[in-house]
């Protein structure tokens, strides 16, 4: 079987409706929902921000550390279902901060599934902390320390939240630190924001990876650089779709861009809200797109290609080292 690394996934973007009743019930917590049909019937988003308050909303079922532990290891169990082998996964722990949660326990939660991933689900698992863009980046200097003080291993750090209006230059610091104690780099750039943005997470932050970047097509000089660059795109069509980035599927960028010779990958972003997880998104791409067998393959080597795992590691998940 082909093995797929996801890379631009949201812990949080993986609490299902059904889930999100039981944690309520577990911890005593009032949803502002009356039932499962009244939760689902507000998907439907006009953009990332219409998204963003219910997701920010949802999180709040979220407080033990067995609730972080169970939210990370029901998306693991899907991800092996739909064929991942590394999974590189964003966690926002200042949502989490924010609403009186000790730091501790949230990443307690997420480091004790993530730790079990390779022997329960053969997943190789990394966390990447994402800071989040909409407060000051002094809060985000606080969150990476608190990452650092619980001695919880992190793979790297990224951008996300609401991009339109908030400014890349404040996390400039934040990101030389993380990448000067040996820490890898991504940022959210170029979903709602125009191609500026994804020069700017490459110039300003110096990101190993663009997560979204799909308004980079607006700009052909940039396109031949990140082809020049064999920058990755951690691109999310379901995503793109649902937060009306792009009008239909078939006017997503991802396999024009991959035909081009851009290093893309298909990821699920938050696949509770969105239709579906990577499995899902890659039958959605290969219907609308007519994808040939080896465009389906050259998706899957982009992500174990584009992941931070070491040599030895990607060589093995490509069926080319020893041990497979
Ligand atoms: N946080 C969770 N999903 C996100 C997305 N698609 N864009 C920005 N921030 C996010
Ligand atoms: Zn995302």
């Amino acid at each position: 079987m082909t093995a797929w690394a996801e890379l631009h996934l949201h812990l949080e973007g993986t609490l299902e409706p059904e889930l999100i009743f039981a944690l309520a019930e577990r911890n005593d917590v009032r949803l502002p929902y009356a039932d499962l049909d009244d939760l689902r019937s507000r998907y439907d988003f006009t953009d990332l921000q219409s998204f963003l308050d219910l997701y920010y909303t949802n999180m709040q079922v979220l407080r033990t550390e067995q609730d972080f532990a169970d939210l990370t290891d029901a998306y693991l169990a899907r991800a092996q279902r739909a064929g991942i082998k590394r999974a590189e996964v964003f966690f926002d722990l200042q949502a989490h901060t924010a609403r009186g949660v000790a730091p501790e326990v949230a990443l307690g939660g997420v480091h004790r599934a993530l730790d079990a991933a390779e022997e329960r689900y053969g997943i190789s698992a990394g966390l990447i902390l994402t800071f989040l863009r909409h407060l000051p980046a002094e809060e985000a200097t606080t969150a990476y320390q608190q990452v650092v003080d619980s001695g919880v291993p992190l793979l790297g750090v990224g951008l996300c939240s609401t991009e339109l209006g908030y400014p890349t230059e404040p996390f400039a610091e934040v990101f030389a630190r993380a990448r000067a104690d040996g820490l890898r780099t991504v940022a959210h750039a170029g979903e709602e924001g125009d191609a500026s943005y994804v020069r700017l997470a490459l110039d300003v932050l110096g990101v190993e990876r663009v997560d979204h970047g799909v308004r980079a097509v607006e700009d052909d000089e940039l396109i031949e650089r990140l082809i020049a660059e064999r920058m990755p795109l951690t691109m999310c069509p379901l995503s793109n779709v649902r937060l009306k980035v792009v009008p239909d599927l078939a006017a997503h960028p991802i396999v024009g861009l991959l035909r081009r010779g851009v290093r893309v990958t298909v990821n699920s972003d938050d696949p509770a809200y969105f239709g579906g997880y990577l499995d899902d998104v890659v039958a959605a791409l290969r219907e609308a797109f007519a994808l040939s067998e080896a465009e389906i393959a050259q998706l899957a080597r982009n992500s174990i290609e584009a992941s931070f795992a070491s040599d030895v590691e990607k060589a093995r998940l490509l069926g080319e080292g020893p041990g497979h």
